[in-house]
């Protein structure tokens, strides 16, 4: 059995979509534990009533990003996992974190990349009049929201949106291209090699795969 760990920092509806991908064995691992930097984070709710042990390390308690970072990954090593997944972690890592798990190294950012990389992706859509949108999965490298982009599902902008409205669109989106990027991985077709996204050994184009 492959294992999965996931951070989170919300709500936690990528990791839901995840949970119940396993459960319904579309994919073919199991997620071992969920870490949060926030104790309030909902997602942890949604791991402990799914009987997957959930965590929180508060930053306070740590002198610098990098000793943070340090914790995070021995707890996340006594798990062994196959994968890390980022869903809505809201934190920047520190190079020795990526470094460590560079190649089974997932997020998920809600724009089209490269456009948008950092926050505030909707609104940013709203204010320059966009009439696409979507979000992306991609491997995580040292370069924010800059690694290989592996899929990418796209949304149209209505006139008149406001931001909740397309937030929900995109998120609709999310809960079908993650767990979908979590299976290919575990099944050993993902690769990322040479900072690329490789799927069945065929190198992925700048926007990830082309779904039909
Ligand atoms: C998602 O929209 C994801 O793209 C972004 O943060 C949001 C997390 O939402 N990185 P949730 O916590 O999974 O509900």
């Amino acid at each position: 059995m492959k294992h999965i760990v996931v951070l989170i920092s919300g709500n936690g509806s990528n990791l839901q979509a995840i949970i119940d991908a396993c459960q319904q064995k579309k994919i073919n691992g199991t997620i071992s534990a969920v870490f949060s930097n926030k104790a309030d984070a909902f997602g942890l709710e949604r791991a402990r009533e799914a009987g997957i042990p959930a965590h929180a390390l508060a930053a306070s308690e740590f002198a610098s990003r990098e000793a943070f970072d340090r914790q995070l990954m021995q707890e996340i090593d006594a798990w062994a996992p196959d994968v890390v997944v980022l869903a809505g972690y809201m934190r920047i890592l520190s190079p020795a974190f990526v470094a460590r798990y560079s190649g089974r190294l997932l997020n998920i950012h809600p724009s089209l990349l490269p456009k948008y990389p950092g926050l505030h992706t909707h609104r940013q859509v709203l204010e320059n009049g966009d009439e696409e949108h979507g979000t992306s999965v991609h491997f995580v490298t040292d370069e924010l929201d800059g690694g290989p982009v592996i899929l990418q599902a796209k949304v149209p902008v209505f006139e008149g949106d406001d931001e909740d409205e397309i937030t929900a669109r995109v998120q609709h989106q999310e809960h079908a291209i993650y767990p979908l990027v979590v299976s290919w991985f575990i099944d050993g077709r993902l690769k990322m090699r040479h900072n690329a996204a490789w799927l069945d050994d065929v190198q992925l184009p700048p926007q990830g795969h082309a779904a039909e």
